[in-house]
């Protein structure tokens, strides 16, 4: 089999290379992606050189090229993870979001169809999503997003998650293109770029720099460790079934704040400082603009259907988490120097 995973280079895009290059050998894993500032091929360092892998670098909103690539490797599914992931960027600058996360879906989902209209049977378009397409829940309510809550989307980045979910429903209806969409709670874990929350706040600690808490940092985050959620993409590769949408949760809801301080006092015990040095950094700031209250998932769908269950408890994980960030400082470093642009140039270098 075949599989392109999209936007392979990135956070969770990488893990999940790890995991099918490494767990299926029989698979040829594709790892399309533009590598934006969030594609980084250091992140793939161990995959490289695994003869079941293959690096290709192209942007999904250029149809022309994503065309033509489908007709010359004729995959067999597709794992769209490629996309502008962070809410803050969309505020700023929505219609990079619009590119790549309506038209580049769109421009993939021509590609499949047009490649695999004679014979759909067997091929699969999994489309990886977010649960901020539902919108906002409220705060301190028992109520969770499910399979069935209505789209919301409220910024720029869910909404162009929002459009690209529906176009990827419209084809399944209209063309009966086989598809699947995953919807998933925040991620956290190694690899992932330090402008979202928990990278970002190690990175400010480690270097003793101000934490940047939006508003009164009562917002709460669904957290779920990336591996589990790689783990859950690959259950519903496998075994989901086809039309119809897994939301994926790690039930495990915290209040911005509380995580930031147990953040810090796990930090300041790993770099051995003094207790409750970490939270001095801790600085309330404007609130983001139309800034979700809360985000909550109710997995039972994919627990009972799949049995798939979360790995990991959150102190577990972010223990981990922040250990891999300090044992990888040069991951960190060339991340935010900007250096790690010039892996691209010596990768293909290194292989003439
Ligand atoms: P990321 O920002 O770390 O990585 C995105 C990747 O897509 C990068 O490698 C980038 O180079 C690539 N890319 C961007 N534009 C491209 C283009 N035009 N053509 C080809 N490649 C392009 O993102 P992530 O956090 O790993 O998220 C991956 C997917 O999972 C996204 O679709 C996101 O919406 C979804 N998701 C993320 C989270 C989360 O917490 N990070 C949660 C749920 C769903
Ligand atoms: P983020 O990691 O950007 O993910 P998302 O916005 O997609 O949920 O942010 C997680 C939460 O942390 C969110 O409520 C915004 C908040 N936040 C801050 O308070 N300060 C920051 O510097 C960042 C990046 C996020």
């Amino acid at each position: 089999m075949k599989i392109v995973v999209t936007g392979g280079a990135g956070f969770i895009g990488s893990h999940l290379i790890r995991r099918l290059a490494n767990e299926y050998p029989d698979y040829q894993v594709i790892n399309l992606d533009k590598l934006t500032y969030a594609g980084n091929l250091a992140n793939l360092k161990d995959v490289d050189q695994l003869p079941n892998y293959q690096f290709v670098r192209l942007d999904i909103v250029n149809l022309k090229e994503i065309s033509h690539f489908f007709e010359i490797e004729q995959p067999d599914a597709v794992i769209h993870l490629a996309a502008e992931s962070h809410v803050d960027r969309s505020i700023e600058d929505p219609l990079a979001f619009i590119n790549t996360n309506l038209v580049g879906t769109a421009n993939l989902l021509l590609s499949a169809k047009n490649t695999w209209k004679s014979k759909m049977e067997g091929k699969l378009f999994f489309h990886i999503s977010t649960d901020e397409v539902f919108g906002s829940l409220e705060l301190g309510k028992n109520t969770f997003f499910t399979e069935n809550t209505s789209y919301d989307p409220k910024s720029p980045y869910s909404a162009s998650k929002a459009g690209s979910d529906h176009l990827v429903r419209a084809f399944h209806h209209t063309y009966g293109l086989p598809i699947v969409i995953s919807n998933c709670s925040n991620n956290y874990g190694p690899y992932q770029f330090p402008e979202k929350l928990i990278p970002l706040f190690i990175n400010n600690i480690l270097h003793q720099k101000s934490l940047p808490v939006y508003g009164a940092g009562i917002n709460v985050r669904d957290w779920l460790y990336v591996e589990d959620h790689a783990s859950a993409i690959d259950t519903i590769f496998h075994k989901g079934n086809r039309g119809t949408t897994y939301a994926i949760g790690g039930n495990n809801e915290w209040k911005n704040i509380d995580l930031i301080r147990l953040l810090c006092q796990l930090m300041d015990d790993k770099l051995g400082r003094e207790k409750g040095s970490s939270e001095e950094l801790i600085s309330f700031v404007t609130d983001r603009a139309g800034h979700d209250l809360r985000y909550a998932i109710d997995s039972g769908k994919i627990m009972t259907e799949l049995n798939w269950k979360p790995s990991l408890d959150f102190e577990e994980g972010l223990s981990k988490t922040i250990d891999w960030y300090l044992d990888n400082k040069e991951w960190l470093e060339e991340v935010t120097s900007g250096a790690y642009m010039e892996y691209y140039n010596k990768y293909y270098k290194d292989r003439g």
